[in-house]
């Protein structure tokens, strides 16, 4: 295998700035940004991400694993009840979780999916097929004869890719994930996320706008301090090369042993766990997902903001399959809880938390983003232009 094009100029990139003495921000003369306090307080412009970026484009709801035939799953983290099937022969497809009947919520969320042949209301038993169909309601006579459209679940625009879920959630709107994730979409196939299986999704809410989380995963000038404990001695101080695939960001962020390997006359490796020593691969997928490609597994986290001051956090943690035996367990439990408390909690969301407190005392107008710290400012454009422009998908 070798690597994609962008990830392999990426490496070579990192190889350069080693090289050259100079880190790649060095040479832009592109000015600071600033980001206005506003994007993080105004709930009018949390409302106008709901209309415009919620809504109308494609959403990570998962990932293969955690479906499997014949089974179905509420997901709410998006704001909009959503019922997950996939049917016997592997087909999945989404679905408002509302009954045609009267309006009941079909399927409780368990956080796991569950075996089902349908999926039976609970208040008068109105059952569905797994493809949204009405089989069976209880004194079909009852009723005038109205047409599938009136019984069938309200489906929602919904496509398998990457082995990840994705769904649109506004009934009768189109889906292309290929054409959504840009050049993104040839990287992804090295990054061999459908061989991963799910080992644990952890879902809190937060009181920070959800737009800090993706600031803290768009630079790493913060990791040698804020993370001097954790992770820093891991990383190479600064050490990044970035590559934007429309709104989407892909970045790789140089271990130590990266540092090393640009400083010799080493090949590129050709593979994820060649490439995931040397550096730590991350990807913002617009609007809402970040991947981090540990050493040996990925942290896949979505964001949603339930209030302009407030996000719901919800990080999966995908593993090799090869190593999902109990006797795997307590490592990936040890590992999980170093990198969901340890760093996450402690360190990134905590700041976020900081930071969203600190607004009302007016001391920043608008938040400064350096030459470091670029994708900030490109994430924040996108999202700005997203609110004031019609909704493509
Ligand atoms: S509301 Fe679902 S069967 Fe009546
Ligand atoms: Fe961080």
């Amino acid at each position: 295998m070798t690597l994609p094009l962008h990830t392999a100029s990426q490496l070579e990139s990192i190889r350069a700035q080693v090289r050259a003495g100079r880190l790649e921000w060095q040479d832009t003369s592109a000015p600071e940004a600033h980001i206005p306090v506003e994007n993080y307080t105004s709930q009018r412009i949390r409302d106008a991400e709901i209309e415009r970026l919620f809504r109308p484009l494609p959403l990570i709801c998962g990932h293969s694993s955690e479906l499997a035939p014949g089974q179905v799953i509420a997901h709410d983290d998006y704001g909009v009840p959503m019922l997950l099937t996939r049917d016997a022969e592997g087909r999945f497809r989404a679905f408002l979780n509302v009954c045609r009947h009267r309006g009941m919520r079909l399927i409780e969320n368990t956080g796991q999916a569950q075996p089902r042949a349908s999926v039976v209301c609970p208040y008068h038993g109105w059952t569905y097929r797994l493809d949204g169909s009405l089989r069976h309601r209880l004194h079909a006579e009852a009723f005038d004869d109205c047409g599938a459209a009136d019984t069938s679940l309200v489906a929602l625009p919904a496509e398998e890719r990457h082995g990840l879920l994705w769904v649109v959630p506004t009934p009768g709107a189109g889906i292309d994930v290929a054409a959504w994730l840009e050049g993104l979409d040839a990287e992804m196939p090295f990054y061999a996320v459908d061989k991963l299986v799910h080992f644990r999704t952890v879902r809190a809410e937060y009181p920070a706008n959800w737009k800090l989380i993706t600031d803290a995963f768009l630079e790493a000038y913060h990791i040698r301090v804020l993370h001097k404990d954790t992770i820093y001695p891991f990383f190479a101080d600064g050490l990044t090369a970035g590559v934007r695939f429309g709104p989407h960001n892909q970045s790789l962020v140089a271990r130590r042993a990266g540092e090393a390997w640009a400083k010799s006359e080493a090949e590129a490796p050709g593979d994820m766990p060649g490439l995931c020593e040397l550096t730590t691969p991350s990807q913002v997928i617009f609007p809402n997902t970040i991947t981090i490609f540990h050493p040996d597994y990925l942290s896949l986290v979505t964001l949603y903001p339930v209030e302009a001051g407030a996000l719901r956090w919800t990080h999966r943690m995908l593993i090799p399959a090869d190593k999902s035996t109990p006797d795997w367990s307590p490592h990936w439990e040890k590992t999980f809880r170093l990198i969901e408390e340890g760093v996450f909690q402690k360190e990134d969301i905590a700041c976020a938390i900081g930071i969203q407190r600190g607004f009302a005392s007016g001391a920043n107008r608008w938040l400064t983003a350096g030459r470091a710290e670029q994708g900030l400012g490109w994430f924040h454009a996108d999202v700005a232009r997203a609110l004031s422009s019609v909704p493509s998908f």
